[in-house]
């Protein structure tokens, strides 16, 4: 929250963001992370492509949009982390369950998203170590993965550079950098796309995403799914909106912010998946369809995208420091309101 000049947690310590831009880059950096570049591609093509984006984004501009708005206006009306701002009309049970919900459910996802940023800070190791090759053979990442005290070690290390971020007090640093990587993310996210888009076989990938699949509807999953994953990537019921909405002043509007955050956030994810559901197309080779892929998608057919392409090793470490950079800025938000509760 590098805006913030000053934090402190009563009524009127709390700080102010310096401007809207400030202010929505910050939510921002919250809301795009793993969920959106790692999870958000892997479940539209697990979920029948078209038919999903469409209902991901419907659900989007109606519950997430709304949701954001409340959970900022709740944080500005309050100035409080969530317990606070939920005790803030009624000690009541309701209320109570309400504000400790909104810091127990971040401590839940922490473990969740530690998992996926190990594995991401491997395979940037993996790429800064010139394993370009290694990384994309058959098999790699299912091994990696059934190696528990491997992934468990990964896991270690990015919790441990978490921690070392949030108590070394970089957090602000990391947030700033944050908001320089993340335009380098989405440049190279176009650049991957156009590239991609050159490549035999990308179209069965478009084709799919486009594709939408009425039967598709019926599916209670798709549903579910695009729920959850419409909440976890907006940090929805993860504080972000709340804590951010309590240092956000009184003359900002906020459906305005909330619009320009779940924008935002959307094309982040829509990007992800047309580049990376189109790199799957080209390296299978051959039609998508559901089962094609899974939880390692985004690690096992960009990186044979990484390996054919020209300064690869360059462009797949570069891809996995900002992978990083967003997925770390997005966990420090979820460390924020237990924290801030404890202060
Ligand atoms: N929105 C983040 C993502 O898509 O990666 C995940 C997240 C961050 C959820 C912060 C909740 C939260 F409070």
């Amino acid at each position: 929250m590098s805006e913030v000049k000053k934090s402190g947690h009563s009524h009127h310590q709390r700080g102010r963001f310096s401007g809207k831009i400030g202010y929505v880059l910050a939510v921002a950096g919250s809301a795009v992370g793993l969920g959106n570049i790692w999870r958000f591609p892997y479940l539209a093509a697990k979920y029948g492509g078209g038919m999903f984006l469409l209902v991901y984004i419907l659900l989007t501009v109606s519950f997430g949009y709304v949701l954001i708005m409340s959970e900022t206006a709740l944080g500005r009306m309050t100035r409080k982390s969530p317990v606070g701002a939920f005790e803030h009309f009624g000690k009541s049970a309701p209320f109570k369950i309400g504000g400790w919900l909104n810091a127990v459910i971040p401590m839940l996802i922490v473990p969740y998203y530690s998992t996926i940023g190990g594995w991401v800070i491997k395979y940037l190791v993996e790429y800064l170590r010139g394993n370009v090759q290694k990384v994309s053979e058959d098999g790699y990442f299912g091994s990696f993965i059934a190696d528990s005290w491997q992934v468990e070690a990964w896991f270690l290390v990015f919790a441990v550079l978490v921690f070392a971020i949030i108590l070394g007090g970089v957090k602000n640093g990391v947030e700033l950098m944050s908001k320089i990587m993340m335009p380098v993310l989405f440049g190279l996210f176009l650049v991957l796309a156009i590239y991609i888009g050159t490549l035999p076989g990308a179209s069965e990938g478009y084709k799919y995403i486009l594709t939408l699949n009425p039967a598709g509807l019926a599916k209670p999953d798709l549903w579910v799914f695009a729920f959850g994953q419409a909440f976890f990537s907006l940090s929805v019921a993860g504080n972000g909106s709340v804590i951010y909405g309590s240092y956000l002043s009184k003359s900002e509007d906020i459906p305005s912010s909330a619009r320009n955050v779940a924008v935002f956030d959307t094309i982040a994810a829509l990007l992800a998946a047309v580049v990376i559901i189109p790199a799957m197309a080209v390296v299978l080779g051959q039609g998508i369809n559901d089962v094609s892929g899974g939880p390692g998608l985004m690690f096992v057919y960009l990186v044979n995208v990484f390996n054919a392409m020209p300064a690869g090793r360059i462009i797949g470490a570069i891809f996995y420091i900002c992978v990083l950079f967003a997925g770390v800025s997005s966990i420090v938000n979820l460390y924020e309101a237990p924290i801030a509760f404890l202060q």
